[in-house]
């Protein structure tokens, strides 16, 4: 696919942080110590941009809030996946009436991939008046300046640029824990799967160079990071934009060569180009995670086909048992969706079938969802929205169960785990992850945060494990 790399240059991005001293001067001058709140919808795609907003509003002068009625600057970061997430944030948007009367000076803003939707950004127009700034995806670099237009003007501002989308380098960033890190290596989606809307919010495929990539994991490391996790919609086609012959499992290899202990994790997978090499060298690169998500979406070849997801069960299956050879405690997971438009009950079933045979760790199930635009939504739809929940109940059925089986089996053995974080309970005060990414609720002492430790898995239930730290 022709697409031409545009790249914001670093003087581009410089000019927004000396922006950014600019309303930091303001704002001091109006508030005091400004607060803001950055509320996050969607992937980790969308919250690895919320730290850039983060990042911006931080050279600002902001401190953050999770309470609207403190902030002064109220940022609503959203997702367009499905209907219902964005159901979420209109009515949430809705809600913020309240604190901007309260707060009259109040700035509240909407990015992300819902407002790149024409559609969705005149419906903010038109009847969300509280809003006073939008902003796409593609325009999230120039924020500050987008920011201070509201400041200074007395217009609300819009801006959802079309376009195939940009590399930028070097904005601040503000990341959110300080033992997992999410590491963006590519962005945008060609693939057009017949469902999706991210092709026409997020723009084309554009991978990040391999030096940017690995100078980011490198920094990472050297502040403490522990868990990385690589980011694209599509990590499989990392590279291929590129004229430096690196690919997805290359940089891995690359990444896996920084000294120091950590773990790379990376999502998601296209199963139509997972590769061998990308088996093998998670297998031999030992900061490697041994998990992998590989959405499958449907088990029934004439439903991925009407999907277009270029690949049959069968092939899937042989994808999975190639992977489990090189790797035999991978931990696999996945998305599924039901009801497709003209799935029947008969090809529903081959999806149960084949999550049966696979036996994932855990699955992301969801009901079809229309959007606007993409060629599923023109398709004929027979099924009702209650024979739709009744496919959804069985096979969130068979996922909770065989998660319950699987997690059964940790019963007894010792894993070596990642201790991440608190809980909040005083009876398991933390949480921790497996190797493959399984969450290990444990006792312990809040020092051992950001420690690989042994710990003897004693229960477990759909959901999580339970585990008890050695002497
Ligand atoms: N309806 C329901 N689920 C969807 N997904 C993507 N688009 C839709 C849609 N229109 C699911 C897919 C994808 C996950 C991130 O969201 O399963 O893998
Ligand atoms: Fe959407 Fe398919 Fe791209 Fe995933 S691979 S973002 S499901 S178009």
């Amino acid at each position: 696919m022709a697409y031409e790399r545009k790249e914001i240059s670093i003087e581009n991005i410089r000019a927004q942080e000396a922006i950014c001293a600019r309303i930091r001067e303001m704002l001091t001058a109006r508030v005091g110590q400004p607060l803001a709140m950055v509320d996050t919808y969607g992937c980790q795609q969308n919250e690895a941009d919320s730290e850039k907003l983060r990042g911006y509003l931080a050279e600002m002068g902001c401190g953050f809030t999770q309470d609207e009625f403190s902030a002064d600057i109220i940022v609503v970061n959203t997702c367009a996946v499905r209907e219902h997430a964005e159901m979420r944030v209109l009515g949430n948007v809705g809600q913020l009436n309240h604190s901007k009367k309260a707060k009259p000076g109040q700035i509240i803003a909407v990015c992300g991939c819902m407002v790149q939707q024409e559609h969705m950004a005149e419906k903010i127009k038109n009847s969300y008046p509280v809003v006073d700034l939008v902003f796409g995806p593609h325009d999230l670099w120039h924020f500050p300046e987008l920011l201070l237009r509201v400041m200074t003007g007395k217009k609300r501002v819009f801006a959802t640029e079309r376009c195939d989308g940009y590399i930028t380098e070097g904005m601040p960033l503000k990341r959110d824990g300080k033992v997992k890190a999410w590491l963006s290596v590519m962005y945008g989606c060609n693939n057009f799967c017949t469902y999706c809307i991210v092709p026409y919010v997020r723009g084309r495929e554009r991978s990040r160079r391999p030096e940017d990539i690995v100078a980011e994991a490198r920094q990472l490391v050297a502040e403490g990071y522990k868990d990385i996790t690589l980011l694209g919609q599509n990590v499989n086609s990392y590279g291929k934009d590129l004229d430096c012959n690196v690919d997805f499992a290359d940089l891995i290899a690359m990444i896996n060569e920084i000294p120091g202990e950590f773990l790379i994790r990376f999502m998601t997978s296209h199963p139509k180009d997972a590769t061998e090499k990308l088996f093998k060298t998670m297998a031999t690169c030992e900061k490697c995670a041994h998990q992998l998500h590989l959405p499958v979406q449907a088990g029934n070849d004439r439903v991925l086909e009407a999907m277009n997801r270029r690949y049959t069960a069968e092939k899937y299956l042989r994808q999975v048992e190639l992977a489990r050879s090189y790797m035999p405690d991978l931990v696999l997971t996945t998305d599924i969706i039901v009801g497709f438009p003209g799935e029947t009950d008969e090809e529903f079933e081959d999806t149960v079938k084949l999550c049966e045979k696979v036996r994932y760790d855990a699955m992301f199930t969801f009901i079809y969802s229309k959007r606007v635009g993409t060629p599923a939504a023109k398709m004929p739809d027979a099924a009702t929205r209650e024979q739709k929940q009744v496919r959804f109940d069985k096979l969130l059925e068979t996922a909770n169960r065989i998660s319950a089986e699987k997690h059964a089996e940790y019963i007894g053995k010792t894993m070596r785990v990642l201790v991440d974080g608190v809980t909040g309970k005083t009876e398991y005060n933390l949480s921790s992850r497996t190797n493959g990414g399984r969450l290990v609720h444990l006792k312990g002492d809040e020092a051992l945060i950001g420690k690989f430790i042994d710990v003897k898995i004693t229960s477990g239930n759909t959901w999580a494990l339970y585990g008890e730290i050695g002497e």
